[in-house]
């Protein structure tokens, strides 16, 4: 298929580095000479028509922008036939040829089923922080995430010391715990609770008595939002504080901050790589294939193995947090 002309949008949880990943898009289109549009508010803009051309000017001064230019957003009415078929109609009132998709597995899915029923040239950019997708390491703001987590703990860290108490601190990943085991680690966690371990509270009381009487005043317990140890954090601190009603014990939610911020250098230097390949990949004829970054190779992965496929708990790292829990 002669592509022409090629259409990007955002969609699901914003994260660091889809501007910079757009504006790669953008800039390696105006490098090949073909037409680049940009889609508002992911695919419900598709349905709506609210899309525009954009060109190298358009992505000025986005490189180190957190968010998306393009906005985001989550669609029902895409989640219809009829509503993909009012999209389709607007892709082929553009004369668009194809179609990048910057998100995560939700919006791969719904890219998926757009390529089937119409056999429309899709390709995916990872951009979602919870680096939950198969064949990609990192997925796009999942580095600026674990900073972000690790500076705002460090905070806390500071004042659960100088008042002797223990912060239960639950950080984002929807079902995945790749950010609260990595973030774990980073600032020294006396527990680490992540939806793929499930270590029970018997095993989190030990720990903490353990440290209490190596003479610990202070502790950090990271909990991925999707772990289950308890029914949520707050429950899990007040079963705890049952346990140990001596011991302060505070809850921090760190919540959507974890989903802003300027990307980090390596975040922007990925970006940028994904951004030029889901461009090549579609001029060379790849399509409905995830852009991943593996062993520091750009690579491309069916989109249905990227979203069946599960991005697996690293166990070295696993290892790691328990030699440093003793
Ligand atoms: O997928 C990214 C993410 O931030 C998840 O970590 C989190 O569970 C979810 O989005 C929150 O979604 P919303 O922004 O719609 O509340």
């Amino acid at each position: 298929m002669n592509i022409k002309k090629i259409a990007v949008l955002t969609s699901g949880g914003d994260s660091p580095g889809m501007n910079t990943a757009l504006r790669a898009v953008v800039r390696t289109c105006a490098y090949n000479k073909i037409e680049c549009m940009g889609i508002s508010r992911g695919f419900q803009g598709l349905i709506n028509n609210e899309i525009k051309v954009l060109n190298t000017r358009s992505v000025r001064g986005i490189i180190n922008r957190g968010g998306t230019m393009l906005y985001s957003a989550r669609s029902k009415d895409f989640l219809t036939k009829e509503g993909r078929i009012k999209a389709y109609k607007n892709i082929k009132k553009h004369n668009i040829d194809a179609l990048i998709i910057i998100g995560g597995d939700g919006s791969f899915t719904g890219g998926m089923i757009f390529q089937n029923e119409f056999n429309f040239p899709v390709i995916g950019i990872p951009g979602t922080i919870d680096n939950d997708l198969f064949g990609t390491s990192h997925t796009l703001g999942y580095d600026t995430a674990l900073n972000t987590v690790m500076e705002a703990i460090d905070k806390i860290r500071d004042t659960a010391i100088s008042h002797d108490r223990l912060f239960f601190v639950e950080v984002m990943g929807r079902d995945a715990g790749h950010i609260a085991l990595n973030s774990g680690i980073a600032i020294g966690a006396q527990e680490i609770l992540i939806p793929e371990e499930n270590i029970g509270m018997e095993e989190l009381i030990i720990s903490l008595k353990k440290s209490k009487e190596a003479g610990k005043t202070s502790s950090i317990v990271v909990v991925a939002e999707g772990d289950k140890t308890g029914k949520n954090v707050f429950e899990l601190a007040k079963r705890v504080e049952d346990k140990f009603p001596d011991y302060e014990i505070k809850v921090s939610v760190l919540g959507h901050m974890q989903r802003g911020g300027s990307p980090t250098c390596f975040d922007r230097v990925l970006a940028t790589r994904m951004g030029v390949k889901a461009v090549e990949s579609l001029l060379a004829g790849e399509y409905s294939k995830m852009v991943g970054v593996q062993h520091g190779e750009i690579t491309l992965t069916p989109l249905d193995l990227a979203i069946k496929g599960k991005s697996k708990i690293n166990s070295e790292l696993l290892r790691v947090s328990e030699i440093m829990n003793t």
